[in-house]
């Protein structure tokens, strides 16, 4: 019987090396803390327990993973991972096999740790380890002329034949939880940085006759550690690109997977075009045969099929029908609901406005808190005065209005159906249904005016 496996996540550290007030585990991939691409993976799992061991950053970090179903444990010194871990294995049932993630390392996946926790058992201890070209800073493996490992030296306390060597210590390990206890209550600090190692268990653990087996990571970079801004932005473009892999494999057209930044979830339909440099947060929706120009952001937003966004466009928590056509320059702000075949063209703002099927607002228009019923066409410059400096009010049009050019609706205001509002209006009062209304003063001729003529070089005004 394999025994109850119990995960301690380390996410107590400074990241001194990140030059930002945020705690580490807090800093963001694809849109989300480290901590959380972490957590996910630990659940993969379906361990018995999660120990998530916080400290520098304080509250910050347990509050933003509020419903993360782990148990929070407090290393109120930052003395090391290994002094972290011990501060874990209170909490930890005696019978359970330990396995030790960590929060600054996201890229882990499942079946890497699934791997490395069938290698231990009651007496193997197992660590995850890999050859590196370049090994860095991170710690190295020691093996004896048998080949077995009988120690891990961290990189500043490494001397260069140590440092020549490219087995590295990836972090990850696993072990029955009452003999890593026992191990912990040994742990000295005599070392370069004056902290409690993790790392030097390995030592201990061989002491005692245990056996170290090692395992390796299914892909190179599951185990890359965050520790500077370059090393996040590296592992932003890996993340990246493993998405993007994932979406070309579902039949999603990318027309440049370098120039593609989902930052959320995106579910596509068939033959869905994305142009470059298309930024997707949130919950993004997109259905059979959008066609995403470039340069769009997209927010938490579903889109219907056929509906083809043009360049330049921001839309945020907006639902947009099938057959829509939206931009170039255009914004949908939260709370908008276009039905279908509805088109919102260049320099258009639309806010907390539902706009009914077939309804056009071509060009530079302001439509706020606004029901816009169906077949509507709203002419260029019409703008929804919504806001009197202290509430916001509604404006209606009924299906099948024109509104003339250069409007403004001064809300609360319904336009009725079916009406026509004349160019360069303000209608301050509710339009009736099927007539014409126009607010405009007259027309006027200055017979016989003269424009202001330019003097010449001698002073004199030309004719
Ligand atoms: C550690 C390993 C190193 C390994 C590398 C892999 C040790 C001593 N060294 O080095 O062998 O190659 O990871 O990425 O273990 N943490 C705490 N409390 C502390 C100190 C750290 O919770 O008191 C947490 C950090 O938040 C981080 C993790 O432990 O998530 C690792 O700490 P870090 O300081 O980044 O260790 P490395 O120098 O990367
Ligand atoms: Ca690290």
């Amino acid at each position: 019987m394999p025994l109850p496996l119990e995960i301690i996540i380390l996410a107590a550290g400074k990241g001194t090396r990140m030059h930002s007030h945020r705690p580490k585990v807090l800093q963001e991939l694809g849109g989300r803390p480290l901590l959380a691409h972490v957590l996910a993976c630990a659940h993969a799992l379906a361990p018995a327990a999660v120990h998530v061991v916080y400290g520098h950053g304080g509250e910050r970090v347990p509050r933003a993973f509020a419903d993360a179903g782990v148990s929070w444990v407090l290393q109120k010194a930052q003395k090391g991972t290994g002094h972290a871990v011990r501060e874990a294995m209170s909490h930890v049932s005696k019978d359970a096999l330990a396995l030790v993630l960590y929060g600054d390392v996201p890229l882990i996946a499942p079946d890497t740790l699934r791997d490395l926790a069938a290698a231990a058992s009651k007496d193997t201890l197992a660590l995850l380890t890999a050859e590196l070209p370049d090994p860095g800073n991170y710690g190295r493996i020691l093996r004896n002329a048998e080949g077995a490992v009988v120690k891990i030296v961290e990189h500043k306390d490494a001397g260069e034949l140590e440092r020549a060597v490219r087995e590295v210590n990836t972090g990850f390990l696993a072990a029955p939880a009452e003999r890593l206890s026992a191990w912990l209550a040994r742990l000295g600090n005599d070392n370069v940085q004056g902290e409690y190692y993790l790392t030097d268990i390995i030592e201990i653990a061989v002491a005692d006759g245990l056996t170290v087996a090692t395992r390796r990571p299914r892909s190179a970079w599951e185990i890359l550690g965050v520790n500077s801004q370059q090393e996040l932005a590296q592992l932003e473009r890996i993340y990246q690109m493993q998405q993007a892999e994932k979406l070309m494999q579902q039949g999603v057209t990318l027309r440049d997977p370098a120039r593609f930044d989902l930052r959320g979830e995106l579910k596509a339909g068939r033959d869905v075009v994305i142009d470059v440099n298309v930024v997707l947060e949130g919950k993004v929706v997109l259905g059979d045969g959008v066609h995403i120009g470039p340069n769009n952001v997209i927010r938490d937003a579903t889109i219907g099929a056929g509906t083809v966004v043009q360049p330049n466009c921001v839309i945020e928590e907006s639902v947009v029908g099938q057959a829509c056509r939206i931009g170039p320059f255009a914004r949908l702000r939260p709370d908008t609901r276009l039905a279908d075949r509805v088109h919102i063209g260049n320099f258009v703002e639309v806010k907390k406005s539902d706009v009914g099927a077939g309804s056009k607002i071509n060009h530079l228009s302001y439509i706020g808190d606004t029901t816009v019923g169906k077949d509507v066409n709203i002419g260029a410059g019409t703008i929804t005065c919504n806001y009197d400096g202290a509430d916001k009010h509604r404006t209606v049009i009924g299906d099948g209005c024109f509104i003339g050019s250069s409007t403004q609706l001064v809300a609360p205001v319904t336009v009725g159906e079916g009406a026509t509002i004349g160019a360069g209006s303000t209608i301050v009062q509710d339009a009736p249904p099927g007539e014409l209304t126009l607010s405009r003063a007259g027309q006027k001729t200055v017979q016989g005016w003269k424009r202001p003529a330019k003097k010449d070089k001698s002073g004199k005004r030309k004719e």
